[in-house]
């Protein structure tokens, strides 16, 4: 029998539709970057639908009121570089007070195994909800470690975002840190010889930055 998944599909439409644009070869970087920032926003409207609110008192143009404003932690987005850092900007367009934290890995062409290159991460990230975004989920290692390294320096509240994922990434995710929420806009058929999603979009940081 299959081992169950747990992962939230965001199938938004306007998320579906541009995600097609992505995957298309002959989609350029100008092209590839705007609609990964697109899509990026859409993503972190679905996944900030639960935050809780509070009302306080304000005063508009015409009366005093009680209106409602964000009432939970406070936002940190950790982008893994460098393919994450393609969606960061959607994700601040939507909460511009977030705090940014950087996680560098690269995943050895030759193993698949991720190499940690750098970590910085806002000094309160224990009381932050982190959000942790990076287009790709192949292998799962790049974000296994990724959220490691996180939850290392004290994070308690985590969101995995991605785009595109292979079933092997999530169902790593799942086993080696089952308390994370998983969201992407596509579960692909599977991985490559080579590591790649099949069918993706090819290599996510190259198509980002023009570096193919
Ligand atoms: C890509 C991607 C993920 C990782 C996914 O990064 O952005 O971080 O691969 O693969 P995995 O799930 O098998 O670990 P890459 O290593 O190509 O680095 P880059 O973003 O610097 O191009
Ligand atoms: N990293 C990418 O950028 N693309 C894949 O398909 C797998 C890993």
């Amino acid at each position: 029998m299959s081992e169950e998944m747990k992962v939230t599909v965001i199938n938004h439409p306007l998320v579906q539709h541009k995600l097609t644009l992505m995957r298309q070869k002959e989609t350029g970087t100008k092209d590839f970057r705007e609609l990964l920032e697109e899509i990026a926003m859409l993503m972190t409207y679905e996944i900030t639908r639960d935050f809780p609110l509070k009302e306080v008192e304000i005063e508009t143009p015409v009366a005093r009121c009680r209106s409602k404003v964000l009432a939970g932690k406070k936002v940190g987005v950790v982008p893994i570089l460098r393919a994450g850092l393609g969606m960061l900007s959607g994700v601040l367009n939507m909460v511009p007070a977030a705090r940014v934290g950087h996680i560098g890995l690269y995943r050895d062409p030759e193993t698949l195994k991720p190499v940690e290159y750098y970590c910085k991460l806002p000094s309160d990230v224990e009381e932050r909800t982190l959000i942790v975004v990076d287009p790709m989920l192949a292998t799962g290692g790049s974000a296994s470690a990724a959220l490691q390294m996180i939850k290392d320096r004290g994070a308690k509240s985590i969101t995995l975002m991605c785009l595109v994922a292979a079933p092997e990434g999530i169902k790593v995710i799942n086993r080696d840190h089952p308390d994370i929420p998983v969201y992407v806009a596509s579960v692909d058929e599977r991985l490559n010889e080579k590591g790649y999603i099949v069918p993706g979009l090819g290599d996510a940081g190259d198509r980002i930055f023009g570096t193919l």
